[in-house]
């Protein structure tokens, strides 16, 4: 806890655009005191959490590093209580590509970050991977394990909000379709540093991102969590990686019952190591 606590200090700090001077004379404290918070030396007094929160516009729950849970965080919550499946349950086409890339001829661990109701993550379990998968929304992980039950296979899915979450463990292949705009920009290059990090040599990082054209209407849905990356934005945190394809998108889409337009980047990138 005293991790994700220092992170998410830092973090919110940060977002409310203060200084660890100016957070430290708020609290009334130094800013030694603030940095040594963020540096997991030491934990705040609980009796200063109420006004750190107040301070930082944000829960205690959420500081601690705890999902909220008393706001729904994704419009989706809703829409996954039904009994059929949002998104269907077929796979994404790109995951056929992954398949090809690095088939799980050994034991190869993979991460669907916001597995929805669990499509790609199921398929990839089917298919011989040892899968984990997260997402935000109590009714998407429900509907995950049904269709793994359903299917017969196995995959390790629980709740994490990707702004706090981080990986403290290796994967093989990082997968994630249209989840990564709910990384505000200024966090992106710390999160993807985390995915790349625990990444095993000659892994694969296979992402799909909704991008901003000027040529395409806003969608209906009204996400104020969401931003859009810019196009060749996701490809610039790649530099030292393989890019084994990339393309850019313009697809049709009917969610909301109201039809519309999205531009998506996918990448399939891989963390080739010198030899
Ligand atoms: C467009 S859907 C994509 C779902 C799935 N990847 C698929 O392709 O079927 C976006 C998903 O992101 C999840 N999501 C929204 N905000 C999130 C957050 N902060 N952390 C983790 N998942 C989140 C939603 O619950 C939803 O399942």
């Amino acid at each position: 806890m005293k991790e994700k606590l220092a992170r998410n200090i830092s973090i919110y700090r940060k977002e409310r655009g203060l200084t660890q001077e100016e957070l430290g004379q708020i609290l009334g404290l130094s800013f030694q005191a603030v940095s040594k918070w963020e540096n997991a030396q030491t934990m705040p007094d609980i009796s200063l959490l109420p006004q750190l929160s107040r301070t930082l516009e944000v829960s205690v729950d959420k500081l601690l590093g705890y999902a909220s849970q008393n706001r729904p965080i994704t419009i989706y919550e809703e829409e996954y209580r039904t009994q059929d499946y949002y998104w269907g349950t077929e796979p994404n086409k790109v995951c056929y590509q992954v398949l090809q890339i690095m088939p799980p001829t050994k034991r190869l661990k993979l991460l669907d970050i916001g597995c929805g109701e669990g499509k790609d993550a199921v398929f990839f379990a089917r298919n011989g991977y040892d899968v984990t998968a997260f997402d935000v929304s109590d009714a998407g992980i429900e509907k995950t394990k049904k269709l793994a039950d359903q299917t017969g296979v196995h995959v390790n899915v629980f709740k994490a909000d990707i702004v706090d979450y981080r990986l403290d463990a290796h994967f093989d292949v990082i997968f994630s379709s249209g989840v990564l705009h709910y990384i505000k920009p200024e966090f992106r290059e710390e999160i993807i540093e985390n995915y790349k990090r625990f990444t095993h040599p000659n892994g694969l990082h296979i992402f799909n991102v909704f991008v901003n054209k000027p040529f395409i209407a806003p969608p209906p849905e009204k996400e104020p969590n969401a931003f859009k990356w810019h196009s060749g934005e996701l490809l610039t945190h790649y530099y030292d990686w393989l890019i084994q394809d990339s393309a850019e998108v313009v697809f049709d889409c009917n969610s909301s019952g109201i039809p519309h337009k999205h531009a998506m980047t996918t990448m399939i990138a891989q963390k080739v190591t010198s030899t």
